[in-house]
């Protein structure tokens, strides 16, 4: 079966909660793409997509939070663009939630993975969450 993200993807300075909770995100990415390429009928793949689906909304809100208040108790000067991302990318991720309910569109989900999603995140990884992790890192040291 394909992968979308590989673990590897992880800058190797990230925290130690951020990169657990990245592993855990990449996981259910990665499971929600396997379940969407079975070539099975809708009504089999559905619930446990959106199952899937709902799990990586609530788990990104979780770890969204856990950063925010980092960002906040470390008095972080890039504070308000990081979350201004994570904001937008929790619209986004709503967005392909409902989109799927209302359609049940497969493929337009599979688009959304492949073009925004798997971009969005190792970006975000590689750069805000990677200063972020440097900044609360250098404070320690
Ligand atoms: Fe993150
Ligand atoms: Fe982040």
């Amino acid at each position: 079966m394909p992968v979308l993200l590989q673990a590897d993807s992880i800058p190797p300075r990230a925290l130690h909660f951020m990169a657990r909770e990245h592993l855990d995100e990449i996981d259910l990415i990665n499971r929600l793409y396997e379940i969407l390429q079975h070539e099975l009928l809708m009504s089999i793949i559905y619930p446990e997509a959106v199952q899937c689906l709902r799990k990586l909304i609530s788990a990104t809100r979780i770890h969204f939070d856990h950063e925010e208040q980092l960002m906040r108790e470390k008095h972080y000067p890039g504070f308000i663009t990081h979350r201004d991302k994570h904001t937008a990318f929790m619209q986004l991720l709503q967005d392909a939630h409902d989109h799927f309910v209302a359609t049940r569109d497969k493929k337009k989900l599979l688009d959304f993975m492949e073009q925004v999603l798997k971009d969005w995140f190792i970006d975000h990884l590689r750069s805000e969450d990677f200063q972020l992790a440097k900044f609360s890192q250098r404070q320690h040291t």
